[in-house]
């Protein structure tokens, strides 16, 4: 197992009060396993990311569990010296806008060199420089580019550098989160085509963070959704698509839109999130479910599994005295 995470929370402090970004949220990721995380914007998804590799605010607090790799190092309790030791090189992130994490007086050189020293401090420039070149073939880069400036490049060419930089340590997990939003279409088809193949080169796990159903249908083994900082079902693929438990992922299916030319309607799912500082007590999606019952908006849901879907929700536990 990769990743074991149990109760996570993750709170924002702001003037309003805590924002639950991610509320008690347990899930398992295997060895060479792409887990697709999808859902609503704000419900989480960039937050629990983000939280794996303790990358947040000082405002932000974070409790429960995250046991990453056959150590089962809990990583909640690691110091930010240690979490920087594991950032890059067993954890690595891809962000959506490559711009914003590259810099751009650095040359692309510079940057591998940067971060393959910061993990192997003794090695010469010249053995970083051919890691980075190898790291750059394997992403279809010109090897001879390592000297140009990010600006120098396409989007697309700058996320393949950003992919590269990523593996160049091989890392057990990757984080990517919205790798292709920013691409257009046939950019973001070649990227994802990237990515699967570099996932089994390299052995890796993924969690793929992404709005969008079709991205994680093509990539993922797994799909996990949130809703307002709650996983609300974990289901293979397959599952999601075609026995969708929670009412939620069912609404969220019928609101991609359809390529058949006879049903160009686009569908929403009526009404909005729930603020996170003063969540609804019940389910956080009864108030928007066609499915809620009295005990939806009273008390919070159990998590509980059907026909191998984990699944949050009252429709699949009647009994409201049950023991979970
Ligand atoms: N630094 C912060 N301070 C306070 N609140 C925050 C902060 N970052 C995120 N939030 C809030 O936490 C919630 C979850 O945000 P998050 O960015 O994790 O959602 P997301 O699912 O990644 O959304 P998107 O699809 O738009 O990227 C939102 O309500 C957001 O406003
Ligand atoms: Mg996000």
């Amino acid at each position: 197992m990769v990743l074991d995470i149990k109760d996570l929370r993750i709170h924002y402090q702001t003037r309003k009060g805590m924002v639950k970004a991610v509320d008690g949220v347990s899930f398992q990721l295997k060895e060479k396993e792409t887990l697709g995380l999808v859902g609503e914007s704000g419900s989480g998804k960039s937050t629990l990311g983000f939280g794996i590799l303790k990358l947040l605010p000082k405002t932000s607090k974070l409790s429960g569990e995250i046991l990453f790799g056959e150590s089962k190092e809990n990583l909640v309790q690691k110091s930010e010296k240690e979490m920087r030791k594991l950032r890059g090189k067993d954890i690595s992130m891809i962000f959506q806008d490559p711009m914003t994490s590259l810099n751009p007086i650095m040359k692309v050189k510079d940057h591998f060199v940067e971060t393959i020293k910061t993990h192997i401090p003794d090695i010469e420039e010249e053995k970083a420089e051919e890691m980075a070149k190898k790291a750059l073939e394997a992403v279809g880069i010109d090897p001879v580019r390592i000297n140009d400036y990010p600006f120098q490049f396409s989007g697309g060419m700058r996320q393949r550098v950003m992919i590269a930089l990523a593996l160049v340590l091989n890392p057990k997990l990757v984080i990517a989160d919205e790798p292709t939003t920013s691409l257009d279409v046939i950019v973001q088809a070649q990227i994802l085509e990237l990515l699967k193949d570099l996932k089994k080169r390299f052995n890796m796990s993924m969690i793929l963070i992404t709005h969008d159903l079709g991205v994680v249908a093509e990539m993922a083994d797994r799909i996990a959704v949130m809703y307002a900082g709650h996983l609300v079902e974990l289901a293979e693929s397959e599952k999601i698509y075609y026995e969708p438990k929670h009412p939620y992922t069912k609404a969220l299916l019928e609101s991609i839109p359809n390529t058949n030319i006879n049903d160009l309607e686009l569908r929403y799912i009526p009404g909005s999130p729930p603020d996170l500082v003063n969540p609804p007590k019940g389910c956080r999606f009864a108030p928007r479910c066609p499915f809620a019952k009295k005990i939806c908006f009273e008390k919070e849901p159990p998590t509980v599994e059907v026909d191998g879907s984990i699944v949050k929700c009252w429709l699949y536990k009647g009994d409201e005295n049950g023991d979970g």
